[in-house]
């Protein structure tokens, strides 16, 4: 890319030529947030996704996200910068093993978190966000046993939350899973004031010290919401951009994690950058396609999950 180049002016007159709308997760670098037409969690992303009359979508997410996007949109174009920008969730749950799984269970309900790819949502009942994962466990009637997947960290969340029981698949966010407790504890012993948000991706020990759970988009309202001035965010620290934006006076610091490494960067989620973000827009590629039938199959969970949450 030519180093002159004004890459905001670019994207915003690449977008207004093309017809092309940016949807942009929290996680995402602040620069891309700030070209973005709509940010939001993986829950508003779909939805946003669903109502776009834009002929172009250009997804600053991650594959999954990007996928929902295209399995809503078949006749768009859905464009992600970076194709291996992918999901350590969405990874933990290959098709074929989940099918074994599933067959080995066959009165079981399939409730599957939207980070998991479309092969995993095409064998699910019905799709869940961090936003609406409870509404949705408790819509199912009581009686009717549940495979929940592919998180166990919300899906044990979710078990404590709504009471029901399920049977979890063992995967786990890299992100959400390195937070440290004890780390976390010292830094509360030196801010006693600052209150704990997480996001329910994380392990158990971290969700029973914070004081609020929710999706990125709870995290956000509600620290602009409440009344503390400090707060320890566990969560990808892609969300204290919109955060530091909407409550400049507040503090917000990142919850360290179990290494050295100072920030908790999802490495997925930061492959996209503003210059990828251009070039994706100017040359219409990386696209995401996908077969008709697995699209149509992948749809129908989603869409339960869609009118559930109207
Ligand atoms: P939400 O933004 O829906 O809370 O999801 C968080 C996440 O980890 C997305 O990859
Ligand atoms: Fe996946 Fe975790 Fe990265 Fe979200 S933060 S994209 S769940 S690896």
């Amino acid at each position: 890319v030519d180093a002159t180049l004004d890459l905001f002016h670019e994207i915003e007159r690449l977008k207004k030529e093309k017809n092309a709308i940016i949807l942009a997760h929290y996680y995402q670098e602040p620069d891309i947030q700030d070209v973005a037409d709509y940010i939001g969690d993986s829950l508003g992303l779909a939805q946003a996704a669903e109502k776009t009359d834009a002929d172009i979508i250009v997804f600053a997410g991650v594959h999954f996200m990007a996928e929902t996007a295209k399995i809503l949109n078949p006749k768009k174009k859905v464009l992600l910068p970076d194709l291996k920008a992918g999901c350590s969730l969405a990874d933990s749950a290959p098709a074929d093993a989940f099918r074994e799984f599933r067959n080995q269970h066959p009165d079981h309900v399939v409730i599957s978190y939207i980070n998991c790819t479309a092969e995993i949502k095409a064998q699910s009942d019905i799709i869940v966000t961090s936003s609406n994962a409870a509404l949705v466990v408790n819509s199912v009637p009581k009686d009717q046993p549940i495979i929940f997947a592919p998180d166990k960290n919300l899906g044990a969340y979710l078990i404590k939350k709504t009471g029901r029981d399920m049977l979890l698949w063992n995967g786990a966010c890299m992100v959400h899973e390195i937070f440290s407790l004890e780390k976390i504890t010292k830094l509360k012993i030196r801010h006693p004031k600052a209150k704990i948000l997480a996001h329910p991706e994380c392990e158990e020990p971290i969700l029973h010290i914070a004081d609020y759970i929710g999706s990125t988009t709870g995290i956000l309202k509600y620290s602009r919401e409440d009344s503390a001035t400090e707060y320890i965010v566990a969560t990808e620290t892609g969300i204290l951009h919109q955060m530091q934006k909407d409550s400049p006076h507040k503090t917000f610091i990142p919850a360290p994690p179990t290494n050295n490494c100072a920030c908790n960067d999802c490495p997925h989620m930061k492959l996209n950058t503003l210059e990828k973000l251009y070039l994706c827009m100017e040359y219409e590629t990386p696209e995401i396609l996908m077969e008709e039938e697995l699209r149509k199959a992948a749809k129908k969970p989603i869409d339960r999950m869609l009118e559930i949450s109207r």
